[in-house]
């Protein structure tokens, strides 16, 4: 029995139009788990960290009990921002840089400054808008939508590949960040797939064996596996996609995790987070081969880019040999964005009562 090689994605899907975007965040980032941070970052109580995904703002703060918290860094006067900067430490609250609200780290509103009784105004009602958020192996990670189920079931398959391996006491050692104009979909496709390591990745491909390079399935993650010609004392050969946009590079020590964040329709931004154990670096060897073949991909996304909008190129087909992660990754873009995806929950106000 003969299967037929899969079409791609129309090019359309990949272009600036600012009404896809706006979809593409609702279905898909607001209803997926990003990671967000390492607990490394947020030691002790009043800590926090801010980051943009996906056109969400969101704090991350160590409450006064050791929890962690996470809230749309968007204040509920006039969505003035709550912090300054990546990350700090607060003196107890998170004061609005606009007009001052403060907001306890629970997310109560403490003080509307100079409103009165006469504003006829209840600060319960006015509590910081929380988002999920949930932690693997120390990895922080945030959902918009109430709907997203655990992040345990999201991450199954690779908590089996990584059965053994221990992850505790590692801190983020180095981050590097590579901004490319292309469509986030272009780059996790290429992630996807080792089919262009021989034309793309020269160095890499005399590091391993591409004949075996291997891509498999489970549920939503994807795990390659490619071994290496020869033994190599950092890099393992394992790494791991989980949708939407998360890549986890295993080392034989530590790991580095691979953030695409989407800036729009039509840039995204690489976030390279190195997280070993203490007083392991990561060597300057190790960065500029990473650099490199990121400059590699970059380079030809970024081509792609310009060829999808170009406008002559509508579909292709894809390899059942090499492209199944691709395949399985443009089924999962259809089934989002597909009309009778669930009702987003995103945006549900906080119940702040008491
Ligand atoms: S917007 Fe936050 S206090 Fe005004
Ligand atoms: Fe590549």
């Amino acid at each position: 029995m003969t299967t037929r090689a899969p079409p791609t994605l129309p090019a359309t899907l990949y272009g600036a139009d600012p009404v896809q975007w706006a979809k593409e965040r609702s279905a898909i980032f607001s209803r997926s788990w990003q990671y967000f941070a390492h607990e490394s970052e947020l030691t002790s109580p009043r800590q926090w960290v801010a980051e943009t995904i996906a056109g969400y703002p969101v704090v991350v703060v160590r409450d006064e009990q050791g929890a962690l918290r996470g809230f749309h860094n968007v204040c509920r006067h006039r969505a003035g921002p709550l912090t300054d900067g990546p990350s700090g430490i607060c003196e107890g609250h998170l004061v609005c840089r606009y007009h001052g609200w403060a907001y306890a780290l629970d997310g109560r509103l403490r003080l509307a400054r100079d409103f009165g009784p006469s504003d006829d105004f209840d600060p319960r009602e006015f509590g910081l808008l929380p988002v999920r958020l949930e932690t693997w192996r120390g990895l922080i990670f945030v959902a918009v939508d109430d709907s997203v189920t655990p992040l345990s079931e999201w991450i199954a398959p690779l908590e089996r590949r990584l059965q053994g391996r221990d992850w505790s006491g590692l801190r983020v050692a180095a981050v590097r960040h590579h901004t490319m104009h292309c469509n986030w979909k272009a780059y996790v496709e290429n992630y996807l797939e080792g089919y262009h390591v021989p034309l793309v990745h020269p160095s890499l491909d005399a590091e391993i064996d591409s004949s075996r390079y291997q891509v498999t399935m489970d549920e939503k993650v994807a795990l390659h596996e490619a071994p290496l010609r020869s033994p190599d004392p950092v890099y393992e050969g394992l790494w791991a996609w989980m949708w939407p946009t998360l890549g986890v590079n295993v080392y034989g020590v530590g790991l580095m995790v691979e953030r695409m964040a989407p800036l729009g329709p039509s840039a995204t931004r690489l976030d390279y987070i190195y997280l070993m154990p203490e007083g392991v670096e990561v060597s300057p060897e190790t960065m500029a081969i990473s650099d490199a073949v990121t400059s590699e991909d970059v380079k030809i996304v970024e081509q792609v880019q310009i060829n999808l909008d170009a406008g002559i190129y509508q579909t292709g087909r894809l390899s059942l040999r090499h492209e199944q992660a691709v395949a399985a990754f443009q089924a999962f873009v259809r089934e989002a964005l597909s009309d009778n995806a669930p009702e987003s929950s995103r945006g549900r106000f906080a119940d702040v009562t008491s």
